[in-house]
């Protein structure tokens, strides 16, 4: 074959090469040191004639340098391809839906709080709160409940190193809170943690949510709170609730009550708050004249009101994290 021809044949193949695999193959078969190009130099040997060998010599280097090019432009070629390729399938499709990352969402507890909170604050209640880490004074003095009074045993109290702090046992320290700041008339829920030393079980955790409720103006009575009451159920649990108030003790309300409540869901009376009037000496406690001033005070347990409209059968599923609870609300 002569050198025009191999030339011309490399010229054709490359330009029908696909890949850079295929490139590579042809840039052996013609450039390598057993390829064409160099039995072409071997043959050089053969010929005699000093003049005829350099000429054939520079034809044969100025075929190899041009077929060298040839062979560089086109893997520039082909190299480009592929990495247009690639881009291609990762190119993003701005025309697709987008697809939404899983969003974390509210406690259930909390909120049932804030629906709470919304149902009072329509009938005119501002919401309070207060710490719980809490003094002995607020949580039972203040309350009348006396040191060494037998009801103070109603309670079991987490007590804080620290001496005289506890853990709040209920939400009722902050009616006292909240009564030595400001001047009656005035209506208050307070929802928040409280704490309690106890052994867990289905109905008991050592830590869960009160709702706490106070109003105080001229001639509150206890069927103004059974009104309210009433309303509250009603709209919390979306359907007309029958209540009922049973006789009581707390220190700090006199006459005191417990409200049972009876969803249409279920036939059972269900214990869900305690309540009463201020005791006078609660209002004289803050400097509220009892005589001039009554007042209607009530606790309930968020888990509990929760339990009940949601069917759900034991309160330490709400602090368990488990996803499978949590997403369901
Ligand atoms: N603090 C009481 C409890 O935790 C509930 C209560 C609040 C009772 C207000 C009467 C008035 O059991």
């Amino acid at each position: 074959m002569e050198l025009f021809q191999l030339v011309e044949e490399v010229k054709e193949k490359i330009a029908k090469v696909k890949n850079l695999a295929e490139l590579r193959e042809i840039e052996v078969e013609i450039l390598g040191r057993k390829g064409k190009i160099s039995l072409f130099l071997k043959g050089l040997k053969k010929i005699k004639a000093l003049e005829e060998r350099r000429r054939k010599g520079k034809e044969i280097n100025e075929a190899k340098s041009f077929l060298t090019e040839l062979i560089r432009r086109k893997e520039e070629i082909l190299a480009r391809q592929l990495e247009e390729e690639i881009l291609k399938k990762e190119e993003i499709d701005i025309s697709q839906p987008g697809i939404k990352p899983r969003k974390g969402h509210l406690h259930l507890i909390t909120k049932t709080i804030w629906q709470i909170e919304e149902i009072f604050k329509k009938m005119g209640f501002a919401v309070a709160d207060g710490p719980e880490i809490e003094t002995p004074y607020y949580n039972f003095d203040a309350l009348n409940i006396p040191e060494n009074h037998p009801a103070r045993d109603l309670w079991d109290t987490f007590w804080l190193k620290k001496k005289n702090y506890l853990l709040r046992t209920h939400t009722s320290p902050v009616q006292i809170r909240y009564m030595e700041k400001k001047n009656p008339p005035l209506r208050i829920i307070a929802p928040g943690k409280v704490f309690r030393y106890e052994a867990t079980d289905a109905s008991h955790e050592i830590q869960f949510h009160q709702i706490e409720g106070l109003m105080v103006d001229k001639k509150v009575s206890l069927g103004n709170f059974k009104a309210i009451i009433k309303e509250f159920f009603n709209e919390f649990f979306s359907e007309e609730t029958d209540i009922r108030f049973r006789p009581s003790y707390f220190p700090f309300t006199e006459p005191s009550v417990e409200i049972d409540i009876k969803p249409k869901k279920t036939d059972k009376w269900l214990e869900i708050m305690g309540a009463g009037m201020v005791h006078p000496k609660v209002l004289a406690n803050v400097k509220i004249n009892p005589l001039e001033w009554t007042g209607f005070a009530f606790g309930a347990g968020i888990e509990r009101l929760i339990m009940i409209k949601y069917n759900i059968p034991d309160i330490r599923l709400f602090y368990k994290g488990d996803l499978r609870f949590i997403r369901q609300f």
